[in-house]
């Protein structure tokens, strides 16, 4: 079992541990008794996750933890405030109190709401993040950003709350649905492009072991990831710019996925947006024309796409992402990589504001991109 220790910085909370490997839903509930965190636990989790639900109760009780199960239907319409309502009704129901601790057992959608849940029940009790998608467990679970959707917008309403652990066990991803991993994926290659070239040469050297999610190879690709973001959420204030580095691929990413209406998943979008602001990354002088051409090379190796989708016009992706909260003096900033594993910053800010003809250039080259004909990917079980 990998340790990694995050040390929250925004608001200043107790540290806390991710671990990350195989088998470790038995070891949950022995942790959570030794701490004496709370009297009684709620497990949250979806309507995908019954079985794993099962079995983490049955846990708990074996260990005489006082627990429930409380289970919402799957997908992103649940991160609603109907839902966060009836999640509060039903801890009440339970007979939940201060001395109550949550367990959010699923994917970002299940961790945001439990813990937002959590951030304002009695104006704040404990949580425990069990991430059982890859962007659970290399993204959302970590950094204490919680919140629900509000029809106006995605994340409109939430807060900051660090979870008290974290519990990545990587058995959960052999049953993750293909394109939720692949989605997954696009935020491990960010991961290597903004902070880690020897994460980045993994991946390009190890398509096929990753695609037959073979647990070792992943512990090794999540623990990358978690590092990153740990050390970015521990960083000192001084320092807030730099976890704009995690916006790579974001700035035009995001302005994708509005314009398609949320049919791109967030990563399919993101590696396009990798692909895109790394060749702008090379047509503002910073990133090496080959660099760049191995960023927009590696997404399609795990499934994703890198060209614009048809019909999106780069002029409409400009504009939206203009619109976006990201702009300088009228000009879009972007977090652009010097090298691989390195991002450029000026004057200690790492958003690069960046002319909009350069940004169109980099659009229009993605349109003419033509998916490369070479499969690397094997398939499971070879
Ligand atoms: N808080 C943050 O910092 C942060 C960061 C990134 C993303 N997010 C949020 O996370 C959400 C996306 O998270 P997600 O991609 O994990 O989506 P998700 O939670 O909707 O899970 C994806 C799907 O996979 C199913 N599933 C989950 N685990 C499974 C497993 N082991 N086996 C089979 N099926 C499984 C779920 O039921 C769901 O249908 C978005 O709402 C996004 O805003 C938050
Ligand atoms: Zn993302």
């Amino acid at each position: 079992v990998i340790r990694i220790t995050v040390r929250p910085r925004r608001p200043p909370e107790p540290a806390y541990e991710i671990r990350i490997g195989r088998g470790l839903v038995p070891r949950i509930s022995v942790d959570l008794r030794r701490r004496r965190l709370a009297s009684r636990y709620v497990i949250v989790t979806d309507s995908h996750l019954q079985r794993q639900g099962d079995g983490l109760l049955a846990a708990f009780r074996r260990r005489g933890l006082a627990a429930d199960l409380i289970a919402f239907p799957a997908g992103e319409e649940s991160k609603s405030r109907r839902v966060r309502d009836e999640l509060e009704d039903g801890i009440i129901r339970l007979g939940a109190g201060r001395d109550t601790a949550l367990v959010a057992l699923g994917g970002g959608v299940v961790g945001d709401l439990t813990g937002f849940v959590a951030a304002t029940f009695t104006r704040g009790i404990p949580y425990v993040q069990v991430p059982t998608t890859l962007i659970g467990m290399v993204d959302a679970a970590i950094g204490g950003k919680t919140g629900i959707n509000h029809p106006a917008g995605k994340n409109l309403i939430g807060a900051f709350h660090h979870p008290v652990a974290v519990y990545a066990d990587v058995d959960h991803l052999r049953t993750l649905p293909e394109r939720h991993f692949n989605s997954g994926m696009a935020e491990v290659i960010k991961c290597g492009a903004i902070a880690d070239r020897g994460l980045f040469e993994f991946l390009e050297g190890h398509a096929a072991r990753v695609a037959r999610r073979d647990p070792e190879t992943m512990a090794r690709l999540i623990e990358a990831c978690c590092r990153i973001k740990a050390r970015v959420v521990g960083a000192d204030p001084r320092e807030a710019s730099r976890r704009k580095i995690l916006n790579f691929g974001h700035t035009i990413g995001h302005a994708l996925e509005v314009l398609t209406g949320f049919r791109l998943a967030h990563g399919e979008a993101v590696a396009i947006g990798m692909a895109v602001e790394a060749r702008l990354a090379a047509r503002a002088g910073l990133l090496a024309e080959g660099a760049a051409e191995r960023v927009a090379a590696l997404p399609p190796l795990f499934g994703l796409p890198v060209a614009l989708p048809p019909g999106i016009d780069p002029q409409a992706v400009l504009e939206v992402a203009r619109r976006d909260k990201k702009t300088r003096a009228g000009r879009i900033a972007c977090a652009l990589p010097l090298r691989i594993g390195a991002m450029a910053s000026r004057g200690g800010d790492y958003g690069i504001p960046v002319d909009d003809a350069l940004v169109l250039e980099a659009l229009r080259e993605a349109r003419a991109a033509r998916p490369r004909p070479r499969r690397l990917i094997a398939p499971a079980g070879l």
